[in-house]
């Protein structure tokens, strides 16, 4: 075990640290930044029909079923494609109405969580072509679905997903990047900015893991916090849902994820001196809009970790913690953003003295109902 930690105290905190590695090696290969392209050999076969698809459905669970929601965005925004995302486990049990003109994209680190494979099964069932973004290579959803990309992370032992998170959503971005392509609904010099922005990814990765002890320092002042709000818009209200679901899991800290705007119609509610609101604010359209509710926020005494650009004073200068991320295109910001919030749920659950790789309650794949 502890060869196998390669001088990390935890599985967690290895591989969050092995991001840049495992983001760059889901990336090799696949982005040619000279001519701008993406090349995904596992759908070659499969992208006429993909690129005329009605509609896609995504699946997943857990911290898959997030990356999803992103996956929702960008697909939307670059291959202007109706996109729908689902629980799987909910998913099996309705009576989805699916049609050989759709695609069913599933989404699993393991390839073996019952209820995703289960969604896929189902899919399949109705005639719709199945594709998975696995992490395991040869797991069971990797050999049912008719095509797929695979993440290559590597081995991901600890139970709370890190840089399965990051990869799937890498997957995501050049599938919807190659799709856009295809269906020319991206336009050129975006794209090619797009595919030189994704190539610097595991750069800017590090630079957030070098700040790692400010993270820490942060998590000190946090520790015993027994409430936590996540906030975020658009590309980031996923990462605000998987940032609330590390803690919980983890640090046994009830948390919630919410989109921002959201906050007026409930859980502005439970917003007093002891509450701790992470936003995480970059995303530069949403960006006056995020000031006003941190502005909310701080009117009723709530505590402001912001999760930011570098360059965005306004947002540095409300909050009471921030956390500066380098600069990247909107759509590419959840693979910056969450790194800061991995780091902040291990360190918590540190200090709470928690079993950070096997928390309590929880398997690292679910395989039954
Ligand atoms: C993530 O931190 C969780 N441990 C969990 O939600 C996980 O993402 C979910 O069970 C799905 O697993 P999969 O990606 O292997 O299908």
């Amino acid at each position: 075990d502890e060869i196998e930690k390669g001088g990390y105290p935890h599985f967690m905190l290895k591989e969050i640290f092995e991001q840049p590695r495992a983001v760059a090696d889901c990336l090799r290969g696949r982005l040619n930044v000279e001519n701008h392209s993406v090349q995904l050999g596992g759908l070659t076969d499969v992208i006429d029909r993909l690129a005329a698809a009605d509609r896609l459905i995504i699946a997943g669970c857990g911290t898959s079923w997030h990356a999803g929601l992103v996956g929702e965005y960008l697909f939307e925004h670059l291959a202007r494609l109706p996109v729908e995302v689902e629980y799987a486990s909910e998913f099996r049990y309705r009576e989805p109405l699916i049609s050989e003109d759709d695609v069913m994209l599933v989404i699993s680190q393991s390839g073996e969580t019952a209820d995703t494979l289960a969604a896929l099964r189902t899919a399949k069932e109705h005639g719709a072509l199945a594709l998975g973004v696995c992490n395991v290579v040869g797991s069971t959803i990797a050999r049912d679905t008719d095509a797929g990309v695979y993440t290559h992370a590597g081995p991901e032992i600890g139970v709370a997903s890190t840089k399965a998170f990051t990869t799937q959503v890498s997957v995501l971005v050049m599938m919807a990047i190659l799709l856009g392509q295809k269906r020319g609904t991206i336009d050129k010099e975006y794209a090619a900015r797009l595919i030189r922005e994704l190539n610097d990814i595991p750069g800017k990765i590090e630079k957030i893991l070098d700040q790692s002890d400010s993270v820490k320092r942060m998590a000190e002042l946090f520790t015993y916090a027994p409430n936590f709000l996540y906030l975020g818009r658009t590309y980031n209200f996923p990462v605000a849902l998987e940032g609330a679901l590390k803690l919980k899991e983890i640090s046994y800290i009830h948390a919630e994820g919410y989109p921002a705007a959201e906050m007026k119609h409930g859980p502005i509610a439970l917003i007093d001196a002891m509450m701790p609101v992470v936003v995480i604010a970059a995303t530069d359209h949403t960006n006056d809009k995020m000031i006003s509710n941190i502005e909310e926020v701080k009117a009723r005494k709530g505590r402001i970790i912001a999760i930011t650009g570098a360059e965005n004073k306004e947002v540095i200068d409300l909050a009471e913690f921030s956390c500066p991320i380098p600069e990247t295109e909107d759509c590419l910001s959840p693979l910056l953003t969450s790194i800061p919030l991995q780091l902040l749920s291990y360190y918590i659950a540190v200090n709470r003295g928690c079993d950070v790789d096997q928390p309590r309650n929880l398997a690292k794949s679910v395989t039954v109902e």
